[in-house]
């Protein structure tokens, strides 16, 4: 069968490679270890899930507006008051199937051939699939370990040219877990305050999952000129974890939400009913799950941080939030186990799945490829078998 030349443009998630890897060995009856997962291993909480039904025994169960229900946008628009201290209004928000359609839709609606687009490396992986599926192109810009992996403005200076349009800043990050402070936020502000062709999207998804003594801060709220030509892409997959609700949001200029509106009303219509009852629920009531949510991963942290610190060679800098880390373990790489020389991430990545029955990804796909990503939404026990478990494996290297 032809298919269409955007499919072969475009590659398949390494995340989601990897969890159907973990799966195929556990229905083999293997006890996988499984650090790829990126959701929260919290079930979604309680009143959440009795708002979606009753949403379904109240007869909310037809299209709803395209760009979400009202009491959903006004609910968004609160949220980012409170949180962001930001007046947006309910033209300025477009309720989505998750935080990866809301990317999309501003995608399709922002980019095209010859456009460039920013992209700091590591990044999430989908960033420059769904940049390529908008046939613009990414422009990967190599952020040093030493600077716990963030852009510095002279590294996007370099990288800014007639043709770049957008830029993707993602804090807390995927896969490194760092966060922006507002003094490295205001530095990338006075930059990009010099370059008005550059739009910003600020990929917030993992923002409530922040760690002792962080501030939360993203470059709208250090300067007022940016946030006209910025973009807040967030939703409720992480901070509730709603994973499978598929409820993100876009929200910025109207015209431009207007435009993706309209991509959206001839693609998925709106969001499903539902799912957007569940999230007014999850936005509208009690926090304190958010909090000791964070907490427990704040304490995971710790402890992934000690036993990689335990590890030989292997060098990682602090995560500030989300739930990943991104360690180095290119000292291994030249190294051989059962017969199999160790040449990158994949390979180890590979010996790890095969040999010690634990599934990491590899760091090729996000940008570095010395480094595989540990997603630690895992609960304590298997936390400390998998790392006890990665422990003998690489001692097995030589
Ligand atoms: C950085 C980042 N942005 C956006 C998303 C999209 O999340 P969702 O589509 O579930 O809202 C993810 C999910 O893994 C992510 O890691």
């Amino acid at each position: 069968m032809r298919l269409a030349q955007r499919v072969s443009r475009i590659q398949p998630s390494a995340t989601l490679a990897i969890n159907s890897k973990a799966r195929a060995l556990r229905q083999q009856g293997t006890h996988v270890v499984n650090f790829g997962v990126g959701e929260p291993d919290f079930g979604t909480p309680l009143h959440i899930q009795q708002a979606a039904i009753k949403a379904i025994r109240d007869g909310h169960t037809r299209y709803t507006p395209v760009s979400g229900i009202d009491q959903l946008k006004e609910a968004i628009c609160d949220t980012l008051r409170n949180d962001y201290g930001l007046t947006y209004h309910n033209e300025n928000v477009l309720v989505t199937c998750g935080g990866k359609h809301a990317l999309y839709n501003l995608f399709q609606v922002l980019l095209e051939a010859g456009d460039e687009v920013i992209i700091p490396s590591p990044y999430w992986v989908s960033y420059p699939e769904m940049v390529a599926l908008a046939e613009a192109t990414p422009v990967m810009v190599s952020c040093l370990q030493t600077n716990n992996f963030k852009l510095h403005p002279s590294d996007l200076e370099r990288a800014i040219t007639p043709s770049t349009r957008l830029l993707i800043l993602n804090s807390p990050s995927n896969p490194t877990g760092a966060h922006y402070t507002r003094k490295e936020l205001e530095g990338l502000a006075e930059l990009l305050l010099r370059h008005p062709q550059v739009l910003i999207v600020s990929d917030d998804i993992y923002y409530r999952i922040l760690f002792s003594g962080q501030e939360w801060v993203s470059l709208g709220m250090v300067d007022e000129e940016l946030r006209s030509r910025m973009f807040i892409v967030n939703g409720v997959s992480k901070t509730y974890c709603m994973t499978g609700w598929r409820i993100g949001y876009l929200i910025g200029n109207r015209e431009v939400v207007k435009a993706a509106t309209k991509i959206q009303s001839q693609s998925t219509t709106n969001p499903t009913s539902i799912s957007q009852y569940a999230a007014l629920a999850a936005l509208r009531g009690d926090q304190g799950f958010v909090r000791t949510m964070a907490t427990a991963f704040e304490e995971r942290c710790h402890y992934v941080m000690d036993r990689l610190g335990e590890l030989p060679g292997v060098s990682c800098p602090t995560p500030a939030g989300a739930f990943y880390v991104f360690p180095n373990f290119s000292s291994f790489f030249g190294k051989s186990g059962k017969g199999k020389l160790i040449r990158d991430s994949l390979a180890l990545a590979d010996y790890l799945m095969e040999h010690a029955h634990v599934a990491l990804v590899p760091g090729g796909p996000f940008g570095e490829d010395q480094c595989l990503r540990f997603s630690y939404a895992l609960s304590m026990e298997d936390l400390q078998e998998g790392f006890n478990r990665i422990s003998r494996a690489i001692m097995e290297l030589s």
